[in-house]
C-alpha cells in the first residue's frame, strides 16, 4: 500500500486545534480509499518550543523534514516571541530552504459561504492565486545601520531574479493554459521602477510561449479595487510575494473569511517536500476556546491530496466543505454557527462516506 509520510508542525495558538481536524479527515480519506495510507510524525516546534530551547525548531530540523513527502503546518507566531523571529525561523525558512516557490491559494466563493460584497454573483469569485514564494520583497536582504543613533537607517531590499520570476510566471501560464482560463499579472511598474518593470517584461516574454492564454496586467492598487468591485475579472492570477500575501487576505475576506482560506507551498519538482497550511495565523484572540474554524485546514489537506495525485478525494473534500456551508447546521462562530472545531471536523468525516 502506498504510504504518504507527513511531517506535522501544528505550531501555535489555534494551529494544533485545526491540525487535529485535518489529520482526522486525512485518516478517514485513507481508510475509505484503501489504496494508500498516511503516517503522521508530529514536531513540537513553535513559540513554546522557542521559550524553552531558544530556537523555533531543532537544530537539524530542516534535515529531519527533508525525509517527508509533505509538511502539514498549523500556524506560527504568538505574543511573547517577536513575529519576525518566529516566522523567519520556522515558516519562512521552510518555504525557502525547500524551494517552495509556488504558493497556490484558491479564492473561490463556495455555495453557502458568506460574502460581504453587494451585487456580486457567487460564480464571479473563482480565482487561483499563484504567489511567488521564495524571494521578492521577502528575500530577507537588507541592513540595520547605526541602530538607536540619530542617523539610524534600515534597508529592506526586494530581490527579483530572472529565474525566480520566470519559473513562477511560467507555472501560472501552464496552469491557465491547462485549465483554459485567463491569466492576470499583478505588479506595480509605475512606482517600483526596477523590480516590477522587470516582472512585467518577463510576464510578456514568457507569454510568447502561450499565445492561447488570454492575459491581463493590473497595477496592484487597481487590482485591489477590482477584486472588490468586479472580481470576475480574475481567474488565474500571478503576483509577487508581498502583493500575493496582501491580496489573498483580501481574497479570503470576499470568499468566506480567514476560516476558509487555504494555501499550498509547492516545490513543483518534488525535490523537497511541499507544505500545506491554512493561510490564517495563530488567532490568539480565540485560541483555546474551541471556536477556530478547521475548514481552511480541510481545504489545505485537499490541496495535499491533489498534489499526491488523489484529486478525486481533493475535490470530494471541497464538496464536503460546500455541503456543510449550504446546510448551515455545523459551522463555527466566524461563519455564524455555534459548533466547535472538533464538531466541524467530525461533520466533514461523516459526510465523506
Ligand atoms: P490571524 O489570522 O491569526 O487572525 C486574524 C483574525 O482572523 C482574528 O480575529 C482571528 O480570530 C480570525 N481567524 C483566523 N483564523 C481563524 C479561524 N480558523 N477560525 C476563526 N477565526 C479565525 O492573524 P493575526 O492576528 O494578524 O496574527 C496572529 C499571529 O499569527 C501573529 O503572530 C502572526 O504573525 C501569525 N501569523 C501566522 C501565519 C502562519 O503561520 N501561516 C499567518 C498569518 C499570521
Ligand atoms: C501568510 C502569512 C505569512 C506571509 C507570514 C506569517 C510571514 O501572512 O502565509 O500569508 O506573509 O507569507
Ligand atoms: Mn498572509
Amino acid at each position: 500500500m502506498k504510504e504518504h509520510k507527513i511531517a506535522v508542525i501544528a505550531g501555535d495558538g489555534i494551529g494544533p486545534e485545526v491540525i487535529r481536524e485535518g489529520i482526522k479527515v486525512l485518516r478517514r480519506v485513507a481508510e475509505l480509499d484503501g489504496t494508500f495510507r498516511f503516517t503522521f510524525t508530529e514536531f513540537p516546534w513553535g513559540c513554546e518550543y522557542y521559550l524553552k530551547h531558544g530556537r523555533m525548531m531543532a537544530e537539524d530540523g530542516l534535515e529531519q523534514l527533508s525525509k517527508f513527502d509533505a509538511i502539514l503546518l498549523g500556524a506560527v507566531g504568538y505574543p511573547g516571541v517577536p513575529d519576525h523571529i518566529s516566522l523567519w525561523d520556522l515558516l519562512l525558512v521552510i518555504r525557502k530552504h525547500f524551494d517552495q516557490y509556488i504558493n497556490l491559494r484558491p479564492v473561490k466563493l463556495l455555495k453557502g459561504a458568506p460574502c460581504p460584497l453587494k451585487d456580486v454573483a457567487r460564480e464571479d469569485i473563482n480565482m487561483t492565486f499563484v504567489r511567488e514564494n521564495s524571494e521578492g520583497e521577502y528575500a530577507g536582504s537588507g541592513a540595520w545601520l547605526y541602530r538607536g543613533k540619530p542617523n539610524e537607517v534600515v534597508i529592506q531590499n526586494g530581490v527579483f531574479s530572472r529565474s525566480g520570476c520566470e519559473r513562477v510566471i511560467r507555472y501560472a501560464y501552464e496552469l491557465a493554459s491547462r485549465e483554459g482560463k485567463t491569466l492576470t499579472s499583478i505588479s506595480k511598474g509605475n512606482a517600483l521602477n526596477y523590480s516590477m518593470v522587470f516582472w512585467d517584461e518577463i510576464f510578456e516574454e514568457v507569454g510568447k510561449d502561450y499565445p492561447q492564454v488570454e492575459t491581463h496586467s493590473y497595477l496592484v492598487d487597481a487590482a485591489s479595487m477590482f477584486m472588490v468591485k468586479d472580481p470576475k475579472r480574475f481567474q488565474i492570477v500571478v503576483t509577487s510575494n508581498l502583493f500575493g500575501d496582501i491580496l489573498t487576505d483580501l481574497g479570503a475576506a470576499i470568499a468566506g473569511g480567514m476560516g476558509l482560506a487555504a494555501g499550498a507551498n509547492l516545490n513543483p519538482e518534488r525535490t523537497y517536500p511541499s507544505m500545506f497550511e491554512p493561510i490564517h495565523g495563530s488567532a490568539p484572540d480565540i485560541a483555546g476556546t474551541g471556536q477556530a474554524n478547521p475548514l481552511a485546514t480541510v481545504w489545505a489537506v485537499s490541496q495535499m491530496l491533489d498534489f499526491f495525485g488523489h484529486s478525486e478525494w481533493g475535490k470530494k473534500l471541497v464538496d464536503c466543505i460546500e455541503t456543510l456551508l449550504v446546510e448551515g447546521k455545523t459551522l463555527t462562530p466566524d461563519l455564524g454557527g455555534s459548533a466547535t472545531t472538533a464538531k466541524v471536523g467530525d461533520a466533514v468525516t461523516a459526510l465523506l462516506k
